[in-house]
């Protein structure tokens, strides 16, 4: 036959136009992204569909009557009852039991983790739980109705402070959020909804939210300017009972440095003059009156080597730091 005689075959015409159609729909589904177990899937029923556009196109047969008439009825039963079972058969099915799984995937196990781990599951739980929409954390979310973690310094808080908070929001209420609509904003159902060990990942992640480079600070975002710790009488009234060792034992600023800011112990530093000049590895020479916040976390985080001014970080919290920071810096305050 010629190439021109077969082209005006119908079928053959059908069959081109078939696989014209295919080739569009897999570049189309594909461009579109979809897996390719859809594509194969959507390129069976346009095949299907095609089979059955060919069957419907077929010369009539006769007309059959009786016993024949069953005959052929039950083998066309037969057949597609077969077809259509192999091919499910062989198809992926949607598998509830799979799906259940999704559900009902092993809930984190604390336990089981440790460091950097419970802190990726605390993200999650922190991102599951939806609490960046009212906290903004590591730049992620917003922060229009609740604390911004990250100026906050969440990471500072006690993890019992934490667990609290989280559990029996109404329990306190923080700086700023003394307003009717702020009080009541924060779920309490998170009780309920996370587990015990989902807590202690949640809490782990929180903790790491703190900075060596500036002083925290509370207050409610766009509504009016956040207070600074060492510009808040509770703090600073904090920050003297860390700085006279009646808060971290083993803690006593003022064991060497004076409760008045006047030296107890030979050679500790008098942090009543503004013109004291650090001692610090890269910052020797720089007044006590230019040191910038990080620059007093410097000093306080990692103390002198071989002098009485230990490396505090080591033994206590970020939180401890800060607060000390905070009343030491009081003793030359408005001093030039
Ligand atoms: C619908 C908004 C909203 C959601 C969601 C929300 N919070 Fe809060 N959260 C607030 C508000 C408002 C406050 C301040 C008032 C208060 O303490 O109830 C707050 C306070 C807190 C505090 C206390 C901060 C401090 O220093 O006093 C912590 C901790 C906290 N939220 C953690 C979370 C965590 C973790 C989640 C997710 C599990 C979460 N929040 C979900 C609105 C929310
Ligand atoms: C055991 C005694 C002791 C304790 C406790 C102590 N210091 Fe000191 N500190 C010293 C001595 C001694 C120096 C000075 C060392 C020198 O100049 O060679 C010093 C130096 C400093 C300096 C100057 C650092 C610099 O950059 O040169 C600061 C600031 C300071 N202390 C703050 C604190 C604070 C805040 C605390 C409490 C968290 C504290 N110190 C606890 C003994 C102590």
């Amino acid at each position: 036959m010629q190439l021109g005689n077969l082209i005006k075959n119908r079928w053959v015409r059908k069959f081109i136009g078939y696989i014209i159609g295919a080739a569009i729909m897999i570049a189309v589904t594909y461009k579109a992204g979809f897996p390719p177990l859809f594509i194969l899937v959507f390129n069976m029923y346009a095949f299907a569909c095609f089979i059955f556009y060919i069957i419907i196109d077929l010369p009539p047969i006769k007309m059959l009557m009786g016993l024949r008439a069953f005959i052929y009825f039950a083998i066309l039963i037969a057949l597609s009852a077969g077809f259509y079972t192999g091919v499910a058969a062989i198809l992926p099915q949607f598998d509830p039991e799979v799906e259940m799984g999704e559900f009902r995937k092993p809930p984190v196990k604390l336990s089981a983790l440790s460091g950097p781990e419970a802190i990726k599951a605390g993200e999650g739980v922190f991102k599951m739980q939806k609490c960046s929409n009212c906290h903004k954390f590591k730049d992620m979310g917003t922060s229009m109705r609740g604390p911004n973690f990250d100026l906050w310094q969440i990471g500072l808080s006690d993890e019992e402070f934490l667990k609290k908070s989280i559990v029996d929001p109404r329990a306190e209420v923080p700086k700023g959020f003394e307003d009717e609509k702020s009080k009541t904003a924060m779920p309490t159902y998170f009780g309920e909804e996370i587990s015990e060990d989902e807590l202690g990942a949640l809490i782990a992640y929180l903790k790491t939210g703190w900075s060596k480079e500036a002083m925290p600070v509370t207050g409610k975002e766009d509504a009016g300017p956040m207070v600074r710790w060492d510009e808040d009488p509770d703090m600073i009234a904090l920050g003297k009972k860390v700085f006279e060792g009646n808060l971290y034992s083993g803690l006593n600023c003022g064991g060497c440095h004076g409760r008045d800011g006047v030296p107890l112990m030979e050679g500790a530093r008098d942090l009543r003059n503004p013109d004291s000049v650090s001692k610090r590895p890269g910052r020797e020479g720089k007044k006590l009156k230019d040191w910038t916040d990080a620059d007093w976390f410097d000093s306080v985080s990692k103390g002198l080597p071989e002098t009485a001014m230990m490396p505090w970080l080591e033994q206590y919290p970020p939180r401890a730091i800060w607060l000390a920071i905070v009343y030491a810096k009081g003793f030359s305050k408005g001093k030039k």
